[in-house]
């Protein structure tokens, strides 16, 4: 079975084939980072814009690049919610009209699902049940994976999630946007061990987090200490990215092993932006080997948005039976109850 997966919740316009909900054809990301980089962040209105401009071009070259054309096609996904809704309306209405034209099942997939689902399109991939971390810019999630579509939330972020943290404390050093890939770059140049940043929540007896106090502290450091007019310079500041990230990896980290010892679950996978972060995903492989556990984090092309991982989980749904009709919409934000999804 062929679906056709379609992602627009934020600044990437992305489509994907997928075979039987595991074997990726094509994945094609138009990204928008460089025109909201001059903004240092995501411009909700240019990106509506320009998730029109791409949308068509982007689903031509995943059916050429996977070698087949729409006749083919047996399904379609595209993302729902959460996102910024007028760039969520272009891929969802772009959807809706071509599985109406062509009278091809829905699936109005949720974003951190598919996130998850990223996980089953790996060669090796982990057995269920497993536990999960959905690590972006708008989200910080650990999740029970019990099986295929059985999300069940054990905790969030009470305030930014931790990409957030990343780009808005990027933003205050003066790197460039997106905050993640340079405050990991910068910090390889830094000792984690020097500047100790507060770790919250890590000793609460539950799986949520909070970011805000760490990204407070991080601005009152850089403030006291350009107090006398001096800049902070460079040495130092690798110091401060690379003791602010340790301080939000062992949060991370820390959360993750207790939920997998919590539900006795030996696989714990890790996705969204974050997870691109390869010191985040080294420091969770060494603790987890301590407790024989397993950690599964998909490749670059993986984590970050993109359509394949839209196709994967809308194959389940699909087979489900658990589709759209035209009169569904869009929706920005997921209610925030643990226990269900999102
Ligand atoms: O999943 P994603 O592409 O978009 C959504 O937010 O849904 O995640 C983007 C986030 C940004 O906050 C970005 O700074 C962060 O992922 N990110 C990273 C790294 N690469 C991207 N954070 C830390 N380290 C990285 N290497
Ligand atoms: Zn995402």
């Amino acid at each position: 079975m062929l679906i056709l997966g379609i992602e627009s919740s934020c600044d990437e316009t992305a489509a994907a084939v997928v075979e039987d909900g595991l074997r990726i054809r094509s994945s094609i990301v138009s990204s928008q980072v460089s025109t909201h980089a001059i903004y240092g962040g995501v411009v909700p209105e240019l990106a509506s814009r320009m998730h029109l401009e791409a949308i068509d071009p982007v689903v031509d070259q995943a059916l050429d690049q996977a070698g087949v054309s729409l006749d083919d096609i047996d399904g379609i996904a595209a993302t729902q919610g959460p996102g910024l809704i007028g760039a969520l309306l272009v891929g969802f209405s772009y959807a809706k009209a071509l599985a109406w034209a062509r009278d091809l099942p829905l699936a109005g997939v949720n974003h951190l699902e598919a996130h998850i689902c990223s996980l089953q399109l790996l060669e090796n991939s982990p057995d269920f049940p497993f536990i999960a971390l959905v690590v972006s810019g708008g989200h910080t999630n650990i999740y029970h994976v019990k099986g295929p579509g059985q999300f069940t939330l054990m905790g969030q972020t009470r305030d930014d999630a931790a990409g957030e943290a990343f780009d808005k404390v990027a933003k205050m050093m003066g790197l460039s946007y997106p905050g993640g890939p340079a405050i990991e770059a910068l910090a390889k140049q830094g000792d984690p061990e020097t500047i100790k940043f507060p770790r919250s929540m890590i000793k609460k007896n539950n799986f949520d987090f909070s970011f805000s106090g760490l990204k407070s502290a991080v601005h009152r450091y850089l403030h006291e200490n350009s107090d006398t007019g001096a800049e902070i310079n460079e040495d130092k500041l690798a110091h401060v990215a690379a003791g602010f990230q340790m301080a939000a990896i062992d949060v991370l980290s820390t959360k993750l092993i207790a939920a997998a010892k919590e539900k006795n679950c030996t696989a714990i996978g890790v996705a969204g932006g974050v997870s691109a972060n390869r010191t985040f995903v080294d420091d969770l492989r060494k603790r987890a080997e301590r407790h024989q556990m397993k950690v599964f984090s998909p490749p670059l092309s993986l984590c970050g948005d993109n359509a394949a991982m839209i196709a994967a989980r809308g194959w389940e749904m699909i087979q489900n039976k658990q589709v759209c009709s035209l009169g569904d919409d869009v929706y920005s934000r997921v209610k925030s109850v643990v226990g269900a999804t999102g």
